[in-house]
């Protein structure tokens, strides 16, 4: 469902929508989840809370990513009439808490005990000067790659465990007449596809200099050239309709059998479940090629925006809600993360969740476990847009490799 799809409609429509439909026990919420799979956890949500008597005001703001949900945000900000509560990734939290603009969750937190059972990585992000300003829902991570069983099994393809098996099988689907990669062009999406692909190319010590610590001369390095090389290979395995194409379609191509693979967040996995696919029958799971050990990882949370002073009673129902383990895992049984609390159960997970729930906690005690660069949990808005400008621009045919990693550095540069 596309309810709004271009920004300055989604910021009239929000401003609408504020004025004159919230009621005062209600809690508004906005969010970017409008696929299928998106839209089907949303509702184990809204469904928890009208079991408590919290009404939902839903404020959806189409966009993967959240970059025009962002956008309508900050509308809503100065206008002075903000949501109640506002799904948000990463560095956009610390930034609004910066702000002054979040509400102090501290006492529901200390009553539920968050502090023992929310792991740091998260926390990092949820909390401000000693205060939790968000309300986390659980843990995505960008690298991976969704696979259609059948095409691959009917062209003799196996699981490729490096690039070179992954560029093998590629240019295997390609001569069958299938399309090998499904991929929407936008910038985000790009983004998400260069974070598992920069993972292999400069490894887990490279990624962190390059994307957390922000230093130059990873970022100018030969192992950056051969990411973007690769990224370049990605584009000429694509279909001729890619451009624009939302996520959740690029998923349909390979739920369909019209594409072998799609590199994305394990968002994905919702759309293959909410079309009744089975992991391991029907869609294979797997880290992108090389990245094995590694997870890039972002965390949606619902920051409360302060409504004058103190947490009001929905917003506490709503933030309990989220962190109760039972939420935790139904929630995410159905969106395709996994729990953002170390406390809960695989029992009711599937193959990939499990598999996601075990490589997170391998990665965060092995030290493998980084924020997404595309997700707004490697470095603030200002050093993400400048990613995005040159990874799709290159995608794009406007920068050879070479270019992009100078215009990179640079970017990056200017940006910090
Ligand atoms: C969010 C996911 C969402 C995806 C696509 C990501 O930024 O973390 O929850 O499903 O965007 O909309």
């Amino acid at each position: 469902m596309r309810i709004f799809t271009k920004t300055k409609a989604a910021v009239v429509g929000a401003l609408l929508a504020s004025t004159s439909m919230v009621q005062a026990a209600d809690v508004e919420v906005l969010h970017w989840w409008t696929s299928g799979g998106e839209a089907a956890a949303l509702n184990v949500l809204k469904q928890d809370l009208e079991g408590q008597s919290v009404g939902w005001q839903d404020m959806p703001v189409a966009g993967g990513g959240g970059e025009q949900a962002m956008t309508v945000l900050r509308a809503r900000v100065t206008a002075g009439n903000p949501p109640t509560a506002v799904q948000a990734l990463g560095f956009d939290i610390l930034d609004w808490a910066n702000q002054g603009a979040l509400a102090n969750l501290n006492d529901v937190a200390a009553k539920e005990g968050w502090d023992e059972v929310v792991p740091d990585a998260l926390k990092a992000f949820a909390k401000a000067d000693g205060k939790w300003v968000s309300a986390p829902v659980n843990v995505h991570s960008t690298n991976w790659v969704w696979a259609n069983k059948a095409v691959l099994d009917a062209n003799g393809i196996a699981q490729p465990t490096n690039w070179d098996e992954f560029v093998s099988a590629v240019e295997a689907l390609k001569a069958a007449g299938v399309t090998p990669i499904a991929h929407g062009g936008q910038a985000w999406q790009d983004a998400t596809v260069f974070d598992a692909v920069a993972m292999g190319a400069l490894g887990p010590d490279g990624y962190k200099a390059a994307f957390i610590d922000l230093d130059s001369e990873t970022l100018g390095s030969d192992a950056m050239k051969t990411a973007f090389d690769r990224m370049a290979f990605i584009r000429d395995n694509v279909d001729d309709n890619f451009s624009g194409r939302d996520w959740n379609l690029a998923t349909a191509m390979v739920i369909n059998g019209e594409a072998g693979f799609q590199m994305m967040g394990d968002w994905a996995k919702g759309e293959f479940l909410n079309a009744g696919k089975v992991p391991g029958e029907d869609f294979l799971c797997f880290r992108f090629p090389g990245t094995a050990e590694q997870v890039t990882f972002n965390a949606d949370q619902f920051m409360m925006f302060d409504q004058g002073g103190e947490v009001s009673t929905e917003q506490a129902a709503l933030a309990s809600a989220i962190l109760s383990p039972s939420f935790q895992s139904a929630f995410n049984v159905v969106k395709g993360s996994v729990p953002a609390r170390t406390d809960v159960s695989d029992a009711d997970f599937d193959a990939c969740g499990k598999q996601g729930m075990k490589d997170l906690a391998a990665a965060a005690s092995s030290g493998n476990l980084f924020g997404s660069m595309a997700h707004g949990h490697a470095a603030p808005a200002s050093v993400k847009n400048a990613v995005y400008d040159v990874v799709t621009a290159h995608f794009n045919g406007e920068y050879d490799s070479e270019t992009a990693v100078q215009e990179l550095v640079d970017a990056v540069d200017i940006a910090k």
